[in-house]
Parts: C-alpha cells; structure tokens; sequence
C-alpha cells in the first residue's frame, strides 16, 4: 500500500505536534467568578500574532422562565492581527455580534459579566464580556445585563492575548440550560 507523505506522518503521530503545537503560549489569564456547568472547549490559538478584537455570540431575552429558557451568552471568538478568526466551543443558540476592536493595539485582560445561582430559577451563567486593549481602552461587549461584572483577570505581562478556551454547558433537553460558564485566555511573547 502506497500512503501520501502526509498520511504516513499522520500514522507518525506528528500531524498534532505540526498543528497544535506550532505556536507555544507564555502564561494563562483566568477570572474567579466563571459558572459552574459544561466542560472546557478545545484551546485555540492564533497563527501568529495577536487578538485585536473579539465577538460574542448572543441569545436575547427569551422572556420569563417558563415561557422561555435563555442561555444569554453561547460564544466568544477573537479576531487576530493576522487575519485570523478563532473560537472553543460555542453553544447552539443566538447570533454574532458585530466585531469590536482595539484598532492598532492588543487585547491584555478581560472580565466576565456573571448572574449567579438562581435557585429554581431559569439560570443563564455569563450573560457579557469585556476586554482591555493595551492602550488601556476598555472595550465591553454586546451582551445581555444579567448579574454582574466580576474582577479583571492579570494583564498579559509581555505581549498580549494570543488564544482562547471556553467551557459551555450541552444542551440540557427539557432542563435548564445556560450554554457557556467561563473562559480563560492565553499570552503570547
Ligand atoms: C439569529 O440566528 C437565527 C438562527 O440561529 C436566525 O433564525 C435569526 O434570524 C437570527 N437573528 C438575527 C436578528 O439575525
Ligand atoms: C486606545 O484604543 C482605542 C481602541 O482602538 C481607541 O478608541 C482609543 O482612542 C485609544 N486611546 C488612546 C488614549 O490612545
Ligand atoms: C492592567 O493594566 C491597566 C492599565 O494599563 C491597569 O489599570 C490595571 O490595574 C492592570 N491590572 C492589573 C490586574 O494589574
């Protein structure tokens, strides 16, 4: 049987060393106030670069609890400085808003809008998100007012933020559901 190069790697073990570890990351930024559900997406970096923006994916208001489950906030995806659009994992429901970005500079830190446990009630977990570029400019995302805003992560101290993961809740059925918990952030050199 003749194999293509690539495939014989492949059968190697070096296909993931070529992608995922092409770029190394320096230090992870995290925030304390992430919700409890869901298990954490895939870690994606950029190429190369930067992020110099971001998106989220945003379900609105779907009215009272029990006329309507939400889920507020379903993703979160970073727009790098080479032209690169990357996302973990990102819930079901909702739409991309517009991007929103931090022109020539770096995004460093951010921070998450969190509503906390609602004892039988309809939970939703990060309801927004913020950034900070480096120019100090903070950029808060179009998301929904649910809770409230927790403490800035660390600022990357070189650099700036390279990458992403998110952890989101699957889909709960009849249950409640609130789509993503939490997410932390990479720093490149
Ligand atoms: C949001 O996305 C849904 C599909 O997921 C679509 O049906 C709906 O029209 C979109 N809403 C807006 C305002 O774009
Ligand atoms: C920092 O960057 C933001 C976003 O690009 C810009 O709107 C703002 O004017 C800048 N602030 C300063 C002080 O340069
Ligand atoms: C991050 O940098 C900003 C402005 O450069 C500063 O105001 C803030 O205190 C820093 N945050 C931390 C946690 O050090």
């Amino acid at each position: 049987m003749q194999l293509p190069v690539p495939a014989l790697l492949c059968l190697l073990g070096c296909c993931r060393l070529r992608g995922a570890e092409a770029r190394r990351y320096e230090s992870e930024l995290t925030v304390p106030n992430g919700g409890p559900w869901g298990s954490w997406g895939p870690q994606q970096l950029c190429p190369s670069g930067y992020a110099k923006g971001f998106q989220l994916k945003v379900q609105s208001f779907q009215g009272f609890w029990l006329f309507g489950d939400d889920t507020a906030l379903n993703g979160v995806r970073l727009l790098c400085t080479d032209g690169t659009v990357i996302e973990s994992s990102v819930g079901g429901w909702g739409n991309w808003t517009e991007a929103q970005l931090c022109s020539s500079n770096k995004l460093v830190s951010f921070s998450l809008r969190v509503e906390r446990w609602q004892y039988l009630r309809d939970n939703t977990a990060v309801n927004n998100v913020r950034f900070a570029c480096s120019n100090g400019t903070q950029l808060e995302g179009w998301g929904l007012l649910g809770g409230h805003f927790g403490p800035w992560s660390s600022n990357c101290t070189s650099g700036a933020i390279c990458g992403l993961q998110t952890k989101v809740e699957k889909p709960q059925g009849k249950w409640d559901d609130t789509a993503l918990n939490d997410m932390r952030v990479f720093c490149c050199e």
